[in-house]
């Protein structure tokens, strides 16, 4: 409702929606259109609907692949790669034989980052950096609790970085950041960051999911939209963003779906490049770097 409704791509680009879901949804789905068509958006040209991969992204620009079985209480996000990983071999392939040479794929259904290299490796045709994950959501929890811990608004914060999986082992790092010009890590104190932030940013997902007793849906659309809108339409600020590895950066292995603080301009996206990173926080990006090349070695026979 929101891309329909200018918030992905201003108010003057007109949008047609392709929306996708398994046959047993088919109903649900045409509920959804009439819904779409009850809102009157000036910006929405055509709504289809279509259980057909093939259909669906046929001459798209952009893929939010959202589909996926959710995490429920207790499991980490991991646990769902069994179930989910097939569904995004079939989106790889059908992406690449369907969607715009230079489509842009926003990878939400977790584990996001190696569901996200499963279709990018299936997508034999289509390049790497056609291909993100979402760590918005985690880029927008910390700069929210360090608003609230210091009494400014998330405008006022700059160099915001999450690193690595969208999991619990992410790390939120606040080295850079500022807030009004100063260092976020003199006004919060190390003992709040280590002790408070980092945990409470990697575990918000399921703090969420035990108030709400289902996963967050409404923030996750919200990041979505942030990720690409930004993506697309360029953003001065730092974003994080999940993004393929070429082995060059941070010492990171090739081959991964990793978030990195980034900047975006034209359409593209650039890692940010040269900082400092201290020993504590190679620890943690040591700690969430194994946790995906150990996801990716459970996906092999899908890659
Ligand atoms: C989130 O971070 O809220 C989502 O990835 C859902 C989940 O399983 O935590």
């Amino acid at each position: 409702f929101r891309v329909a409704s200018g918030s992905l791509l201003g108010p003057d680009q007109p949008v047609i929606l392709n929306i996708v879901d398994i046959p047993e949804m088919e109903n649900r789905l045409k509920g959804v259109k009439m819904e779409l068509d009850d809102c009157a958006f000036p910006l929405l040209v055509k709504t289809n609907t279509t259980t057909s991969l093939s259909e669906g992204f046929k001459d798209i620009d952009i893929a939010f692949l959202v589909g996926s079985k959710p995490r429920g209480p207790g499991m980490e996000r991991g646990d769902l790669l069994k179930q989910n990983g097939k569904i995004f071999v079939d989106q790889g392939k059908a992406l690449s034989d369907n969607a715009k040479r230079n489509v842009k794929v926003m990878v939400v259904g977790n584990p996001a980052n190696t569901n996200c290299l499963i279709a990018m490796k299936n997508a034999k045709s289509l390049k790497p950096e056609n291909f993100n994950a979402m760590t918005r959501l985690d880029h927008n929890r910390a700069l929210s609790q360090l608003a609230q811990k210091t009494g400014t608004s998330t405008n006022d914060i700059e160099n915001m970085a999450i690193w690595g999986n969208h999991s619990s082992t992410m790390y939120a790092d606040l080295h850079n950041t500022t807030i009004n010009g100063k260092k976020a890590l003199d006004l919060v104190g190390k003992e709040w960051y280590e002790k408070e932030f980092i945990p409470l940013v990697a575990q918000r997902g399921a703090e969420i999911i035990k108030a709400r007793g289902a996963s967050s849906a409404a923030s996750a659309a919200n990041a979505a939209i942030d990720h690409v809108r930004d993506w697309i339409l360029g953003s001065k600020k730092w974003v994080s963003m999940a993004v393929p590895t070429d082995g060059k950066l941070y010492g990171i292995p090739k081959d991964l779906i990793f978030s990195f603080p980034c900047t975006t301009s034209n359409g593209n996206y650039q890692v940010v490049t040269g900082l400092d990173i201290n020993s504590f926080s190679q620890e943690r990006i040591k700690k969430t770097t194994d946790e995906l090349l150990s996801e990716r070695k459970e996906v092999e026979h899908l890659l």
